[in-house]
C-alpha cells in the first residue's frame, strides 16, 4: 500500500514528507492554481523535499495528444527525478497514454470514475488508474465498491496497472479502498493525519505516561 499526499502546499508536503511513509506526491491543474505561483517553481520545491526516487506527479492541461506527448515529455525532463504524468481519460488521452509508453514515460489515467474506463486505460499502458472516490460519492454513487470492483477486474484480466484511488474525504474512505485490495491512494494531509488518529490509542498513551511517572517521576530509560 502506498500514500501519496494529493497538494502542492509546500509546508503540508515538508510536514508529511518528516512524519509518514510517503511514496510520492500527486497534483491537478486546480491544486497548482491555487498556490497561483509559477509552475516550475512549485515542482522545483517539492523535488527539493521529496527527493529524486519518491514519485511526482503532474497534470497535463494539453487536449490533443501530441501536445499531452510533448508537455509530458518536458515535465518528465525537469522534473529532477522519479515523475508520473496524470492524464484525463478521452481518446485523446488514450493515443497519448500509448505514445507515452514507448518513450517509457510513466502514465496516471486521471479522471477515472467506471471499472470499463479504468480496463480501457490499463490496457492502453497506463501505470495507474486514479478512480475519484468522493466525488462519486457525492452524487448517490458508491466510490468504494468501484476502488473494488476495479481492482477484482485488473486482478482477472491480469492487467499490472496500479489503482491510486483518489478524492477523498475522510478516512473510513481509505480504509475501505485499501480493504478492497488498491495498491496506493493519494489523500490531502487533513484526511492523511485523521488516518492515524484514535481516542483509544491517546489514552492508552496517557495511561502509560501516568503510570511511569508514578514510579520513575521524571526518569527516562536513556538515565539508568
Ligand atoms: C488526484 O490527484 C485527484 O486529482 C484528486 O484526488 C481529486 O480530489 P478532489 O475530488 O478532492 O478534488
Amino acid at each position: 500500500m502506498e500514500y501519496i499526499l494529493d497538494t502542492a502546499d509546500i509546508q503540508a508536503i515538508k510536514h508529511c514528507n518528516e512524519f509518514y511513509p510517503l511514496a510520492g506526491v500527486t497534483t491537478n491543474p486546480s491544486i497548482i492554481a491555487k498556490e497561483n505561483r509559477n509552475f516550475w517553481e512549485i515542482v522545483k520545491e517539492i523535488r527539493d523535499i521529496i527527493g529524486p526516487d519518491k514519485t511526482f506527479f503532474a497534470q497535463t492541461v494539453q487536449k490533443t495528444a501530441d501536445l499531452i506527448v510533448e508537455e509530458a515529455k518536458l515535465m518528465n525532463e525537469k522534473s529532477g527525478g522519479d515523475f508520473c504524468v496524470k492524464i484525463p481519460i478521452s481518446e485523446e488521452g488514450l493515443k497519448a497514454t500509448i505514445a507515452l509508453k514507448k518513450l517509457g514515460i510513466k502514465v496516471l489515467m486521471t479522471a477515472i470514475f467506471s471499472p470499463a474506463q479504468a480496463l480501457i486505460a490499463a490496457k492502453a499502458g497506463a501505470d495507474y488508474v486514479a478512480p475519484y472516490v468522493n466525488r462519486l460519492d457525492n452524487i448517490i454513487g458508491d466510490g468504494c465498491e468501484v476502488v473494488a470492483e476495479i481492482v477484482e477486474q485488473f486482478a482477472i484480466h491480469n492487467m499490472p496497472c496500479k489503482v491510486l484511488a483518489a478524492s477523498f474525504k475522510n478516512a473510513q474512505q481509505v480504509h475501505q479502498c485499501a480493504a478492497a485490495g488498491c495498491q496506493c491512494v493519494t489523500v490531502s494531509a487533513d484526511v492523511l493525519q485523521t488516518v492515524i488518529m484514535h481516542p483509544m490509542t491517546d489514552a492508552a498513551i496517557a495511561g502509560f505516561e501516568r503510570d511511569w511517572q508514578n514510579v520513575y517521576g521524571d526518569k527516562k530509560i536513556l538515565d539508568f
